[in-house]
């Protein structure tokens, strides 16, 4: 089975896991030292689409190529499970919080759309 693992800045490794036992989950967890420290969530459409891809890295974690990390290895998790269209969100709130958000999932080739819903500030969308 292919793991999915990565390495920070500080040279603290960590693994993306799904769930055992679920096929299809809804969360993937990504650990340290077999404690979770962050995640990607996400909902399965049909034909091979997630939707509401969000990702979280626990507060004391940012900083050192962990959220860059996650999401390399949970993009390539997904792809290896058949996964063909991802599509996300950025609340307003998120990209206040933090404004290189949108610059971020450009450089990792997503999409960066314009969004009709309040509170929404952009759809994202990335093919795998
Ligand atoms: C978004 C998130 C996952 C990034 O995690 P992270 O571990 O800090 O990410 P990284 O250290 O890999 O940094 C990612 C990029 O953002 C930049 N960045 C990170 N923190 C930054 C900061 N405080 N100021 C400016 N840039 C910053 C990094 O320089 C990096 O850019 P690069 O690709 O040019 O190197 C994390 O901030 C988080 O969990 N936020 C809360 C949840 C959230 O808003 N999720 C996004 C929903 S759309």
């Amino acid at each position: 089975m292919a793991t999915y693992s990565f390495v920070d800045n500080q040279g603290r490794r960590y693994h993306v896991t799904v769930p055992p036992g679920q096929a299809q989950p809804a969360l993937l967890s990504l650990l340290h030292n077999q404690l979770q420290v962050g995640y990607v969530e996400l909902d399965w459409g049909g034909d091979g689409v997630i939707e509401n891809f969000g990702i979280l890295v626990d507060q004391a974690y940012r900083g050192h190529e962990v959220g860059t990390g996650l999401l390399r290895e949970a993009l390539a998790l997904l792809r290896d499970h058949g996964v063909k269209l991802v599509q996300g969100y950025v609340r307003e709130g998120d990209l206040t919080l933090q404004p290189f958000l949108l610059d971020w999932y450009r450089r990792h080739g997503f999409a960066v759309l314009p969004d009709p819903r309040v509170l929404v500030a952009a759809r994202l969308e990335k093919r795998l």
